[in-house]
């Protein structure tokens, strides 16, 4: 070993928890001899003896009218000293962990001169008054710029601090101090800087943090708080603290490092004010004591920060945890701000200046800003402007679609029943974008543009899925009822007359899978990984071979499952990054609560999204497209990703569905075999999730103009759409939809649907 390590070795370590100056005053005999004393046994102290002009000071402080020449001024100082010698004038006090032995005035004129220069922002009498406040500060990040603004300020006569932390290195960009207190608690830390700026100040240390034992201790011993700032991150002690400052009718204040949010709670004016402005009401709060993950803390959290007003930046970075960044952000601009706002606040609080309760934002990003921007890229893409189908509309094409009258009347009734079972078949976002006319005794299906179409799907394939289902559900009823239809796809030239059906004689054979249409559902749950067994694979592939042209491709190992879980996992981001597909999710399907949902009857219910806690707040901030914007920007977003990642983890299986066929009256018919499997793997008792974002984002790129992506997304789902087809072995088939497979429980909620007579109009209805 080197001397040099050996001298480390042997040089002590500091003595970490002291934080209290030591005061000697020579002019009492004791002190003397122990100052003395503390000279002859530390060598290391350095002196620094500021005395005469700390006097200077005291004279001008004492005389503001009077303009000395500086023999003046020092005549007064010796005359104020008297015959006392100048080292015995004051104290002499010792930092221990620092080794300086400083000079200085006695409290009281170390405090005229110190606050000289708060006068008439703050009057002798008031700082006298705020001399008698007890002040608490839980949580020493935000906490500790509050105290040193308290303590320069002078506005308190004891400052409890509490915290458990000690200061690390990624602290510091946000807490003031040195680097030689790493490691150091950060009341300790604080309690320091605080002796160094005014050793008089009395603080009261709480180095164990605040816990159910030692709260009213901290409350009351020593006498009552006049004001509890609460600065910590654990939303146990938040609300503990709160319940108890309110029984004591302690006025609570808190700052927020995010747009300056700052909430005072006046218990002290409002004994029966619920805790945090009452957001917090309706949650079990015993339950937050026992919180310890943060699926079970983030209902606490989430009120309290108030994830709609939270600043853009947090929100995108809120979504950024655990995959960019390792917890929320926090700048020192904003640390700073708030224990300015917090100190302004407790001084007029304890100067009977403001009353109020409530939640201010000082918002400099806000408050002091350019004028609104000429290029706003967060406005949202204009909804559709296409009108809705209408019964004159749909009439007319009726009407102009002539032919001879059906050899076969289908009933009304039988049309009826038939559309019911239609209208069961899933679409994209659940907007249900079909609609039905009973025209001259035969059933006419459109498809209702306005309602149905992506801005993202210049090739159309969702609308072919979504009517192709509908359409064999209609199919798959007329074969229960025992009626022979004849589906005529796309009998004119107009796209939006998707279907013309009519009765013939012939009876058809039963199709089992009628039996699945109600039952039929889309499933986000996760599984319990167990393998698809294989009759159900040879089931689906037979189901989808049942439409000419279509087949079925499926993917059972868990390697080859996680593989295709990036790459629909990276399509899907960039759905939601790009302004098109995030409008179109969160704003046009999402049903964001149960009463959104039941009120229309379509879109996507939240519920039926199986999202964890974590998740689901994930979404609603996810809803910003501002945030989205920054996302973008940083090309982050990857959380939705990990979703992906985590349902295929417990994943069975991946069915693709392709067709031979790529026309349009091609992928209707692949619609159909999507239901054909969907139907087929819930009759062997599988869940089913779609996923088709790379096929249904890429077919936009490839068979229609990509607009509305940028050419970096454009080349990217070209990619991934090239390594799918590699994954599923396609030659010569289009890929038409994807869906997951699991054993999963029942869903939490089933997507609703809008009446048939919402869809439905009968124009000549058929004699009985
Ligand atoms: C063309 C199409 C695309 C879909 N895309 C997705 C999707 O990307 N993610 C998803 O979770 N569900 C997707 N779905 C499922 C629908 O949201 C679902 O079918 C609809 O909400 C009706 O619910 P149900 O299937 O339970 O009846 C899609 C469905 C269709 C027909």
């Amino acid at each position: 070993m080197t001397y040099w390590h050996e001298a480390l070795k042997g040089a002590s370590a500091a003595d970490l928890n002291v934080f209290r100056p030591v005061i000697f005053r020579p002019a009492h005999p004791a002190d003397r001899a122990a100052l003395e004393d503390l000279l002859k046994r530390e060598p290391r102290l350095t002196i620094h003896d500021q005395l005469p002009t700390q006097l200077l000071e005291l004279v001008k402080a004492m005389n503001p009218a009077v303009k000395f020449t500086l023999a003046e001024l020092k005549q007064a100082a010796n005359a104020h000293c008297g015959s006392v010698p100048s080292e015995d004038y004051g104290v002499w006090v010792h930092y221990p962990w620092s080794h300086r032995l400083v000079h200085l005035l006695d409290e009281q004129e170390f405090a005229l001169v110190r606050t000289d220069r708060n006068r008439n922002k703050i009057t002798r009498e008031e700082q006298a008054t705020l001399g008698t406040k007890k002040v608490g500060v839980i949580g020493l990040s935000v906490g500790q710029s509050v105290s040193l603004a308290l303590a320069m300020e002078r506005s308190f006569g004891e400052l409890r601090l509490a915290d458990f932390d000690t200061l690390d290195l990624s602290n510091l960009n946000r807490i003031r101090s040195g680097v030689h207190h790493l490691g150091v608690n950060k009341v300790v830390n604080t309690a320091r800087e605080i002796a160094e700026l005014d050793p008089f100040l009395r603080i009261t240390a709480f180095l164990e943090g605040i816990n159910e034992a030692n709260i009213e201790r901290f409350l009351t011993e020593g006498g009552k708080l006049d004001l509890l700032i609460e600065e910590c991150d654990s939303v146990a002690v938040k609300i503990l603290a709160r319940q108890k400052a309110k029984a004591h009718r302690i006025p609570v204040v808190m700052d927020t490092s995010d747009r300056g949010l700052i909430d005072v709670e006046r218990f002290d004016l409002e004994p029966e004010r619920p805790i945090l402005h009452g957001l917090v009401e309706h949650l079990d709060l015993s339950l937050a004591a026992k919180a310890r993950t943060n699926e079970e803390k983030l209902p606490f959290v989430v009120p309290i920060i108030g994830l709609e007003t939270m600043s853009t930046r947090m929100k995108a970075s809120m979504l950024e945890i655990e995959s960019t960044v390792g917890t929320w952000p926090q700048l020192a601009s904003s640390v700073v701000l708030g224990g300015a706002l917090v100190a302004d606040i407790h001084r007029r609080i304890a100067l009977g200046q403001f009353t109020r309760s409530g939640r201010w934002y000082v918002d400099s990003e806000e408050l002091i800003a350019d004028g609104p921007r000429n290029h706003d890229s967060t406005a949202p893409p204009s909804p559709d402007s296409k009108a809705s189908l209408g019964l004159e509309t749909m009439t007319a094409i009726a009407e102009a679609l002539g032919g001879a009258a059906p050899a076969q009347p289908l009933s009304a009734s039988t049309a009826e029943e038939l559309v019911q079972a239609a209208i069961m078949a899933p679409s994209a976002g659940n907007l249900q974008p079909w609609r039905f006319l009973y025209h001259d005794d035969r059933l006419l299906v459109f498809h209702d543009a306005a309602l149905g179409d992506s801005q993202l799907d210049d090739g159309r394939l969702i609308p072919a899925v979504d009517m192709g289902t509908c359409l064999e559900n209609l199919r798959l009823r007329a074969s229960a009822l025992g009626v022979g239809v004849d589906i005529r796809p796309y009998p004119t030239n107009d796209q939006r007359l998707v279907a013309l059906v009519e009765a013939v004689a012939m009876r058809p054979d039963t199709d089992a899978l009628h039996e699945l249409i109600n039952q039929r559902c889309t499933n986000r749950r996760k599984g319990d990984g167990r393998p698809v067994p294989p009759d159900a694979i040879e089931s689906m592939r037979t189901a989808a071979r049942g439409v000419a042209g279509c087949d079925a491709h499926v993917i059972t190992e868990p390697e080859h499952l996680m593989g295709m879980a990036e790459l629909i996992g990276e399509a899907e981001r960039i759905r939601v990054l790009n302004p098109i597909g995030h409008f179109e999710l969160f704003e046009k399907e999402m049903r964001w609560s149960a009463r959104e949902a039941t009120a229309g009857r379509d879109g996507l219910d939240l519920a039926t999204m199986e999202l964890k806690k974590t998740e689901e707040v994930g979404f609603h901030i996810a809803r910003d497209r501002k945030a989205m914007d920054l996302l973008a920007e940083w090309d982050g977003a990857r959380g939705f990703m990990k979703m992906t990642r985590d349902n295929f983890r417990s994943a069975s299986g991946l069915v693709l569905i392709s067709a031979t066929d790529a026309s349009r009256a091609g992928l209707l018919q692949a619609g159909r075999a999507v239901q054909r499997v969907w139907l087929s793997a819930t009759a062997s008792g599988l869940s089913v999730h779609p996923c088709a974002a790379p096929i249904l984002l890429a077919h936009h790129v490839r068979h229609g103009s990509g607009r509305g992506m940028d050419q970096a997304h454009r080349d990217s789902l070209l990619a991934l759409f090239q390594q799918l087809c590699g994954a599923f072995g396609l030659q010569g088939h289009e890929p038409v939809f994807m869906l997951r497979l699991s054993h999963a429980d029942a869903p939490t909620a089933r997507s609703l649907r809008r009446p048939v007579a919402a869809f439905m109009h009968v124009n000549q209805p058929s004699p009985a």
